[in-house]
């Protein structure tokens, strides 16, 4: 059983709409575990340095505008295979053509407000999770670990 860290968070027209809540209930109901939660505004430097990867891509310059252009929130989720879980839950890059049941899927349309951000592989996680977090996201058992629907 792979225990991962995965971070996720809820780009600015996701808080604008009010889907922050939304969003964290359906990872709890999944039945990971939130370990980090800030709103935050995003600098220039840390919007280039998260998204390096698409550096050279003709929307970074969007990309990087629109997510220092209000606050996000950054979290940190665990549990069981939790970065392919959360990104299964958020559904494709382009919410056209995401499904519905997925975050993006019943509440996207355009692939440059697609509300949510998740790692896409646990060496991404890792890298994310320090750069968004340093040593602030917790770790901290339950009581009781078991799966509760
Ligand atoms: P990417 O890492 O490919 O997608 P994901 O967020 O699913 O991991 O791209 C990062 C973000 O860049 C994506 O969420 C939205 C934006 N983007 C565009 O605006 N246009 C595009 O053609 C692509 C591929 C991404
Ligand atoms: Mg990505």
């Amino acid at each position: 059983m792979a225990i991962e860290k995965t971070f996720v968070m809820v780009k600015p027209d996701g808080v604008q709409r009010g889907l922050i809540g939304e969003i964290v209930s359906r990872f709890e109901r999944k039945g990971l575990k939130l370990v980090g939660a800030k709103l935050m505004s995003v600098s220039q430097q840390l919007a280039e340095q998260h998204y390096a990867e698409h550096k050279e891509r003709p929307f970074f310059g969007e990309l990087v505008q629109f997510i220092t252009s209000s606050p996000v929130f950054a979290m940190v989720w665990e549990g069981e295979n939790a970065v392919s879980v959360a990104r299964t839950m958020m559904g494709k890059t382009n919410p056209a053509e995401s499904a519905p049941g997925t975050i993006r899927g019943d509440f996207g349309l355009t692939i440059g407000m697609n509300i949510i951000h998740g790692s896409d592989s646990p060496e991404s996680a890792d890298r994310e999770i320090a750069l968004w977090f340093g040593n602030e996201a917790l770790s901290y058992d339950k009581a009781v670990d078991v799966w509760v629907g």
